[in-house]
């Protein structure tokens, strides 16, 4: 829910009263002196421990979970990203031919974006869970209709999902190293470079993934077979961004801790790494913790979802594999996992990279722009074409502020969702310092909230606004 933003003079009043602290605290002999949190306090939430080292903790989520208070409130608090389990697959997007769907997508990708959570797609390509049409085609009539299924399903959620799984399960079991035979696969050896160039082109903000199971394990077959793809696609430029390694362990596929080296060699190559359905068959305390430890071992694991909330609601119930029992109570791989997070040192804080110049959206390409090249404090910033102005000049300096014209800086005027982004003059506040993380995401370090382009727009006058990092295009920057 949007929270109407503070109007220019209740801010100013805000601003006057805590100027008017400062003032009294510097000079008051009787100051408390609040220190900060420490920097390695334990987090408490699955999500929060792991953004500490700027990784996100997953778990699928199902729409007809969503009015189960029990689930909300564990999925809520505990996880900062999101999987729809089933909605967004094939059968589910597109049961008739060119007729699509979104209303299920749609009810889960909504609840996240309301509870402040990131989204993965999943999944555009797939021999299984196929609408019977789609089952019925073949050879150039299939090719098209995944090509179409591609662009449709992308096209509406555009700007909405951080990263897609393109291509799932494309290589079979045992020592073979071959793809697995399907109606997919029979429409020619090229079906997931093609898949991958279209969905490149459908949404070029979005991550795009390889995902697979039986892949964790760097001595077998299958995942030496995945491996040369993905060697070949980056050399051959094929658009991909981040494999993603399911890891359902169970008794006939168990964890190894060759895993790290796996997770390791394909960062090498180039592209993300993430454990995208991760349960464990039994829930081991220590093979979670090992898991855990495989990604925060590699920089490029960029985060982990875990496939399902409650034991109760796994694809696999009968191997109690999650880290919630079926009453919600938290299980001992549930410590676990959370104390492997909270172990990692958190990332410190980006050194401001010296230097003026514009701050430009990845979604828009268009930069943060000072409307009518006014001075006026409480003008909401935009975003207009780039044109090395200096209402477009940001100065970001070693306290954390943006600055523009020298003496003004962009300042946040509320923390809720919605509040405005506008030039006020610099006063050290809060509500004007700004972490510039690697992800290209800036957050007010008064509200944790991200800069973002309001309603996903990337037209010339699109305010900017703070909002719930969800890792958006519209919430991504560089800096040259
Ligand atoms: C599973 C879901 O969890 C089930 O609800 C559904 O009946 C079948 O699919 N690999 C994947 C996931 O990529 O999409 C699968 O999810 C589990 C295996």
């Amino acid at each position: 829910m949007r929270s109407p933003t503070l109007s220019p003079p209740t801010v100013r009043r805000r601003i006057g009263s805590l100027c008017a602290a400062l003032i009294v605290g510097f000079l008051g002999s009787a100051t408390v002196l609040v220190a900060p949190p420490a920097a390695d306090a334990a987090e408490t939430t699955l999500g929060r421990a792991a953004a500490q080292s700027g990784r996100y903790f997953g778990t699928a989520i199902a729409s007809g979970r969503l009015n189960d208070p029990a689930y909300t409130t564990i999925a809520s608090r505990e996880f900062n990203s999101v999987t729809a389990e089933n909605e967004m697959k094939i059968d589910a997007t597109e049961p008739q031919q060119g007729q699509f769907n979104f209303t299920a997508g749609d009810r889960v990708l909504n609840w996240a974006v309301q509870n402040g959570k990131q989204v993965r797609g999943h999944t555009l390509a797939w021999h299984s869970q196929q609408p019977g049409w789609m089952q019925n085609l073949s050879g150039g009539a299939l090719r098209q209709a995944m090509i179409n299924h591609i662009n449709g399903v992308m096209a509406h959620y555009k700007g909405k999902i951080t990263q897609w799984d393109v291509v799932n399960e494309a290589f079979v079991d045992g020592t073979s190293g071959a793809r697995r035979d399907s109606n997919l696969q029979r429409t020619g050896n090229d079906w997931i470079e093609v898949a991958f160039r279209t969905a490149r082109a459908a949404d070029p903000a979005a991550k795009l993934c390889y995902n697979d199971y039986n892949v964790e394990n760097w001595t077998w077959a299958k995942t030496q077979a995945m491996y040369a793809m993905v060697r070949d696609f980056k050399q051959r430029g094929v658009p991909i961004d981040c494999v993603g390694f399911q890891s359902h362990f169970n008794n006939d596929s168990p964890y190894h801790s060759n895993f790290r080296t796996t997770l390791q060699n394909f960062a090498a190559l180039g592209v993300d790494v993430a454990i995208t359905e991760l349960d464990i068959q039994g829930a081991s305390p220590t093979t979670y913790a090992n898991v855990v430890g495989d990604c925060l071992a590699v920089p490029r694991c960029v985060g982990i979802t875990v496939w399902g909330v409650r034991d109760t609601d796994s694809w696999r119930a009968e191997h109690t594999p999650l880290l919630f029992n079926g009453d919600g109570s938290k299980k001992p791989a549930y410590s676990s996992v959370l104390n492997a997070l909270n172990a990692v040192s958190p990332t410190p804080p980006p050194t401001p990279s010296p230097g003026t110049g514009p701050i430009k959206g990845v979604a828009s390409g268009r930069c943060l722009d000072v409307p009518g090249s006014t001075t006026t404090d409480g003008t909401q910033l935009q975003l207009w074409d780039c044109n090395n102005r200096t209402n477009q000049q940001w100065t970001y300096t070693a306290g954390g502020e943006l600055r523009v014209y020298g003496d003004k800086c962009l300042d946040a005027a509320g923390t809720a969702n919605g509040a405005k982004v506008q030039i006020y003059s610099c006063w050290g506040g809060d509500n004007q310092k700004w972490r510039l993380n690697s992800d290209g995401s800036i957050v007010g370090v008064q509200s944790g909230l991200c800069l973002d382009a309001a309603a996903n727009g990337t037209a010339n006058g699109t305010l900017i606004q703070l909002y719930s990092c969800w890792n958006g295009a519209n919430q991504r920057w560089s800096r040259s």
